[in-house]
């Protein structure tokens, strides 16, 4: 099955940002990963816009050649998010927690949470399609069942949190979800046993990647996976079963510093491509 590439633009936002100017515009990174054959547009439209404002939705959306994915928390207060999307009519929502503090979406949603239920019926009272960022646990997957979405974005924050420490001399990461801080080394622990518990816990976190992914395709919805993933970790997630698409942004709008937005899609297309 084909991999669909989603480009998180986030970051293009963000450093636009750094100086509050109108450089560099994520709309113009559209063009390029059009032309660079992407398959879909993400952007994040936090609560403090931090990054992309209100006025980058309303541009993508009105510009875009590309199917424009729209995350968002279900803020459903007057002239909220959700509010504004379904005026707007996105092509897609994809619901994540938020939390003012984080760096990044740091976990799952909370299935349970009534907001979510209220979000997901308002989005499809609107005709648009949604998924859920969710752990990759069954309860969740059952739960987003029960709520009619379309499709579930597994969070892969917690492997690559694995996969980054085992192979780098990083002390800790932001891609995992809360209860991973305590997995950060221990002053004691020689760097032998932190590989071998870290080998051990990148082994279970790939394998409930892959046990929720048939599971969730099992109960006839869509798999998509993201956060988090960089061009050496990819390729366990590539072969994920039923996987649909995967949401990308750091890591390839991070190489794009380097050797251009082009180049850097191009590579992470052949990192795909390479691992299937
Ligand atoms: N998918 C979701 C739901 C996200 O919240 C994010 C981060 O905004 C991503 C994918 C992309 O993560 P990364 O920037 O680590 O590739």
């Amino acid at each position: 099955m084909k991999i669909a590439l989603g480009l998180n633009i986030d970051h293009i936002a963000t450093l636009r940002q750094a100086r509050r100017i109108h450089q560099p515009d994520p709309l113009e990174a559209v063009f390029i990963a059009k032309n660079a054959q992407v398959q879909q547009i993400t952007i994040h439209l936090r609560e403090d816009r931090r990054h992309i404002h209100d006025d980058d939705v309303r541009r993508i959306l009105t510009h875009s050649p590309l199917p424009v994915n729209v995350e968002c928390a279900c803020d459903l207060s007057a002239g909220g998010v959700v509010e504004m999307l379904c005026d707007l009519g996105v092509h897609k929502v994809t619901l994540v927690p938020e939390k003012r503090e984080e760096i990044t979406t740091e976990g799952g949603l909370n299935m349970h949470a009534p907001q979510v239920d209220s979000a997901i019926v308002r989005f499809r009272e609107a005709g648009i399609p949604v998924a859920v960022f969710i752990e990759p646990d069954r309860e969740s997957i059952v739960r987003a069942q029960e709520l009619g979405v379309s499709g579930v974005e597994l969070h892969t924050g917690a492997f690559a949190h694995c996969y980054d420490m085992l192979h780098s001399c990083l002390p800790y990461s932001h891609n995992a979800r809360g209860s991973m801080r305590d997995f950060a080394p221990k002053s004691a622990q020689t760097r032998a046993d932190l590989a071998r518990e870290l080998k051990d816990r990148l082994a279970r976190e790939i394998n409930a990647l892959e046990c929720a992914a048939s599971y969730a395709h099992t109960l006839g919805l869509l798999v998509f996976a993201g956060h988090g993933l960089n061009y050496e970790n990819i390729a366990p997630i590539v072969k994920l079963p039923h996987l649909q698409e995967l949401n990308i942004g750091h890591s390839i709008i991070a190489r794009a510093l380097m050797v251009g937005l082009y180049q850097a899609i191009k590579d992470m297309q052949e990192a795909i491509a390479n691992a299937l």
